[in-house]
């Protein structure tokens, strides 16, 4: 059997045989995938699906560990989107010797500080989700995620709202995260550069819920477009309040308000509200089909946004685990675990996925959707290569026919879209 090393808190190495901590309900030993999602919170909804897209993974391998010899589990950890609970799961779960990589966090604020514990754990943790450019940035071999950051998803969004609105007047707001205060900096910045006039930058809190004040400033600096970068219930409520005050201007947010809670919390105010995502739209994946089906077919419910995210992080981690025990290559699983995926060439739900030396998806592609009637239709995709297409609708176009049958971007069929 091939033995587990890894570091405790005083940088000590010893090993999963020596610990004796081998077996479960079997008598075979386990090897357990770690999960720290918001499964609780404000967050809950995408990381509950993230969550089970992890489980799902974690079902079709597990036989093939049995015929290994080895038990396969997994280990669920609500980090609620606090990032003291972040870290708090990120040594619960580091401590357990078993652990041979983590599915690793929806939120960037919560990643950020866990990051540190899994390198000094010398654990490999992908994220499926976070953005913040700052993540990848500490050059910890153990660190990665699947999702392109908001160095490309702030500047992709400035070129798009160029392109449709023009040289416009924006008000950004953020809401001090490390995500929402990071892309709108990185937004306001490029849009700049661009030609965008940038007429105000404000905070919120995570978590209020009256943003009239800030608003009515905002609507007497008469912006063309509002900008959030933030998170599903503040957006709702953003841009429902906007409208309570007959502002009429565009509303253009992110990745974080892509899902089915800005509806249920914005209402018929999200009509109209572009938003962006990272990668191709999975429905127009070939590779995304399969995955799509299982997830709707096993819980009832169908995918909205990180669980195709969440199931490619867990595939690697655990075909980086199941590749170094059936060929018995390393005393340090690990250690085997974080050279194997960093360097992995994946065939998964996303398409091909490739780390750069970083640990940033070379995926590097954002998709653009408008708000339509409780539903994001499908405008166009985009990577840093090319200019949004100018034949798509204008934001804020009441009419939506002309964004359901707008094409994606030629390149959006290529292999480097994520497909
Ligand atoms: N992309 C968002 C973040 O990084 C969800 O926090």
């Amino acid at each position: 059997m091939i033995r587990l090393l890894l570091f405790t808190t005083s940088a000590v190495l010893v090993s999963l045989a020596g610990l004796g901590c081998s077996s479960s309900s079997s008598s075979s030993p386990v090897l357990t995938l770690g999960v720290v999602l918001p499964t609780s919170g404000p967050n809950a909804a995408v990381g509950q699906e993230a969550a089970d897209a992890a489980r799902m993974a974690v079902a079709e391998w597990t036989q093939r560990f049995a015929d290994q010899g080895y038990n396969l589990k997994i280990n669920v950890q609500d980090d609620a989107s606090d990032p003291k609970q972040a870290v708090a799961a990120a040594y619960a779960i580091s401590g357990d010797p078993t652990t041979f990589g983590v599915v690793a966090h929806y939120n960037s604020g919560c990643f950020l500080p866990a990051s540190s514990r899994y390198h000094e754990a010398g654990l490999m943790a992908i994220s499926p989700a976070t953005t913040n450019v700052e993540i990848t940035q500490k050059g910890f071999a153990e660190i990665a995620r699947v999702t392109p950051h908001d160095g490309i998803q702030g500047l992709l969004t400035a070129r798009f709202v160029r392109a449709h609105l023009g040289p416009v007047r924006v008000a950004v707001i953020h809401d001090r995260t490390q995500y929402g205060q990071g892309l709108a900096e990185v937004f306001r910045d490029q849009g700049q550069q661009l030609g965008l006039k940038m007429i105000s930058f404000d905070g919120i809190q995570v978590g209020d819920k009256d943003f009239k004040a800030l608003l009515t400033k905002i609507r007497s600096e008469s912006p063309d477009a509002i900008y959030f970068g933030g998170l599903y219930d503040e957006a709702g409520f953003l841009v429902r309040q906007m409208r309570e005050l007959g502002m009429k201007n565009s509303f253009i947010t992110d990745d974080g308000v892509f899902g089915q809670d800005f509806f249920d919390v914005g209402g018929e105010a999200t009509e109209g509200a572009i938003v962006s995502f990272p990668g191709t739209p999975l429905d127009k994946l070939e590779s995304a089909k399969s995955f799509l089906k299982s997830f709707e077919q096993r819980f009832s419910r169908p995918v909205q946004n990180y669980g195709p995210y969440a199931y490619d992080v867990a595939n690697i981690l655990i075909k980086s685990a199941y590749e170094a025990i059936k060929n018995k290559q390393s005393t340090d699983l690990r250690a085997e675990v974080v050279r194997r995926a960093r360097s992995i060439t994946h065939q998964g739900a996303l398409g091909i996925t490739r780390f750069d030396s970083k640990g940033d998806t070379l995926n590097a592609r954002f998709s653009f959707y408008q708000a339509s009637q409780g539903s994001f239709q499908y405008l166009q995709t985009v990577g840093l290569e090319e200019s949004p297409t100018s034949a798509s609708p204008a934001i804020g176009d009441d009419d939506d026919s002309a964004a359901t049958s707008n094409k994606p971007s030629d390149s959006a069929a290529a292999p480097a879209a994520g497909g």
